[in-house]
């Protein structure tokens, strides 16, 4: 029977991408979102690919919405927290609502979706768990001290949940990707983008199926050696 993978924020931008290229590869996929019913919508309509809609920043609903995919699909062996915002904003004009959206969504959306699911990947022995960060968590980035250290906990979080999963054949790994064609890199204003892409060694902006194989890669059996990894995929723009 072919596994589960359950995908934060799955219908739009990166994690689209993500869902599309897992479902190609063979699995059985979920979609998360928080709040474009007709983005879902049509984002089904187009790929077969079934939504669910929750916030990820509520752990009651991560819970609640995780026992549904289970008893809909069956559970879930492959983990992708896509799921992601930003609130940029200079530090002395950064609101606290702007640190504790960034937080609840980035970082503990990250706990709420995984510590339901991990329970069930230990007693099977088998899953994956797979975050995706940021170069801006990496490198830090102007406007983004919410972002970045969110994004940056995210990396604490998975080398240290790797080496808990490690015996039970549950490898736990970080994506970072750069600036990637998105419509969160397109809402930055277009001057600021214009100077970032010429920091990118390549020259361009990813695309969101960059990222997409690379979670194929880790998701897959031939992975299972990789672990508390962090990959990069950046063109380039910062090397760790
Ligand atoms: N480095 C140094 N200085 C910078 C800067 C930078 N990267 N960006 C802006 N500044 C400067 C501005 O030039 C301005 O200086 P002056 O006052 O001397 O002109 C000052 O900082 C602040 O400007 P504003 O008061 O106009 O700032 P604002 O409150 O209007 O905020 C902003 C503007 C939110 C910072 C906007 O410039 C912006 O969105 N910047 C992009 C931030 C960014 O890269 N975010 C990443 C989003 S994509 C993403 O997050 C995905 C991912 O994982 C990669």
């Amino acid at each position: 029977m072919a596994r589960i993978a359950l995908v934060t924020g799955g219908s739009r931008g990166i994690g689209a991408a993500i869902s599309q290229a897992l479902a190609a590869a063979g699995y059985t996929v979920a979609a998360t979102y928080a709040g474009n019913d007709e983005a879902a919508a049509k984002f089904t309509e187009e790929t077969g690919i079934k939504t669910y809609k929750w916030n990820v920043a509520d752990y009651d609903e991560c819970a609640a919405g995780i026992a549904q995919i289970d008893a809909d699909l069956g559970p879930v062996d492959i983990l992708v927290n896509n799921a992601g915002i930003t609130r940029d904003a200079p530090f002395h004009k950064m609101t606290r609502e702007q640190w504790t959206q960034v937080m609840d969504t980035n970082l503990s959306g990250v706990f709420n979706m995984t510590h339901p699911i991990w329970p069930g990947m230990r007693e099977r022995k088998f899953g994956r768990v797979i975050t995706i960060s940021s170069i801006n968590g990496q490198k830090g980035q102007f406007a983004q001290a919410n972002y970045s250290a969110a994004k940056a906990g995210d990396i604490g979080f998975t080398k240290a949940l790797a080496q808990e999963g490690a015996r039970a054949g549950i490898t736990v790994n970080v994506i970072c990707p750069g600036y990637i064609a998105t419509d969160m890199v397109m809402a930055v204003p277009e001057k600021v983008r214009e100077s970032i892409i010429s920091t990118i060694p390549v020259g361009r902006l990813g695309e969101p199926e960059d990222i997409a194989r690379c979670v194929v890669f880790l998701a897959s059996d031939e992975a299972g050696f990789i672990t508390g990894s962090t990959i990069t995929a950046n063109g380039g723009q910062y090397m760790t």
